[in-house]
């Protein structure tokens, strides 16, 4: 694991030039990183995740110029959405041009593309860039199924560092300040869809394009991986509970001489937290706080000796969509 002096800085460069892998930190979450417009490096992104081959990636571009090498059509939303929000965690899905191979968008017509804010991804995309365009695919840095990491040591400690690991490089860029995935936004059709919720809301793009944008994948709308139901899967059953039945629920839980972790909004959590064996208090005022300690919350819940994680969830209001929609996909019994 590395930070960025320019020695370092040239390795990775090099590494994505000749095909490898590079784990970069963006704002959202760690990606994984290799030139996507070569077929083997791609491949090489599958296989060290595990992941079933036909599923999409992001194009992670140094800015909003790139945009036209890889989709054959921009539409006015794209190049509102993009002066609004790039760099920053929304992604768009928009027609492919020429240059998005099957390998990389799965075999569909269209491409996802992104423009990431974290300074070290951008520095890595604006030299890797070289004025054509050129873009890195980077799906989230972990195994196929596994809580996405949002420090590199999740990363070191899932795909891990070669020799022993399965990528080249691990640049270490803090810890991501979004903390959930981009959010995903369908413009290649009339209507915009979102098929991902993330930190940039609904609202947030309607007051941008000026049209109601449709939430929720329809049955002819792309392959999303991170739709699947039980996509986001932490070690122990975790499971939402209200603030109502908090109590029922735990005592329940102690009858079965059972333990459990919690997560719950403050006020709830200090009551809470003498019987929980581990417990985490968010506060309900700042959806942002949340949403950058969920991930992490979950990766230490994994390694912890428990047998149940109960949250209590956030109200059901735009602001808290992205996080709402990864503890329902979390809470999915696999
Ligand atoms: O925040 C993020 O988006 C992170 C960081 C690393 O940039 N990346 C990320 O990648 O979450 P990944 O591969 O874990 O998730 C990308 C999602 C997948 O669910 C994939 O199905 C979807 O994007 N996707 C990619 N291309 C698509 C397309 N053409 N149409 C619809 N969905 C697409
Ligand atoms: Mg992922």
């Amino acid at each position: 694991m590395t930070t960025l002096t320019p020695d370092v800085f040239q390795k990775a460069l090099d590494i994505l030039n000749q095909g490898g892998l590079v784990a970069i930190p963006t704002e959202t979450v760690y990606g994984l990183a290799a030139d996507a417009e070569n077929s083997q490096a791609v491949a090489g992104i599958y296989s060290a995740k595990r992941r079933p081959a036909n599923h999409p990636l992001i194009v992670h571009l140094a800015n909003s110029d790139a945009l036209s090498y890889w989709a054959s059509n921009v539409p006015e939303e794209a190049i509102q959405l993009t002066k609004a929000y790039w760099p920053g965690p929304l992604t768009i899905v928009l027609k492919r041009s020429k240059r998005a191979k099957d390998f990389i968008t799965g075999g569909q017509d269209t491409v996802a593309l992104r423009c990431p804010a974290h300074p070290i991804i951008r520095k890595l995309l604006e030299a890797f860039d070289e004025g054509k365009g050129r873009g890195l695919a980077a799906p989230s840095a972990n195994s196929f199924g596994q809580i996405s990491p949002t420090i590199a040591e999740h990363v070191r400690e899932d795909l891990g560092e070669k020799p022993t690991g399965a990528v080249d490089l691990i640049l270490d860029g803090g810890p991501c300040t979004v903390g959930i995935e981009s959010t995903i936004l369908d413009l290649s059709s009339s209507t915009p869809r979102i098929l991902r919720e993330g930190a940039i809301t609904a609202s947030m793009i309607e007051a941008v394009i000026g049209k109601t944008v449709q939430q929720g994948s329809s049955s002819n709308s792309p392959r999303v991986s991170g739709s699947l139901k039980s996509h986001y899967a932490p070690q122990h059953p975790l499971t939402l509970v209200s603030a109502e039945n908090l109590a029922g629920k735990a005592q329940f839980i102690a009858r079965h001489f059972q333990s459990f972790a919690l997560i719950a909004p403050t006020e709830i959590e200090k009551r809470f937290h003498a019987l929980a064996v581990k417990s985490f208090a968010y506060s309900l005022e700042k959806p942002e706080d949340l949403r950058m300690h969920l991930y992490g919350w979950m990766h230490e819940l994994d390694k912890a000796n428990i047998d149940h994680i109960l949250v209590v969830p956030p109200p059901c209001q735009s602001e808290w969509f992205g996080v709402l929609d990864r503890l329902q996909r979390a809470s999915v019994k696999k």
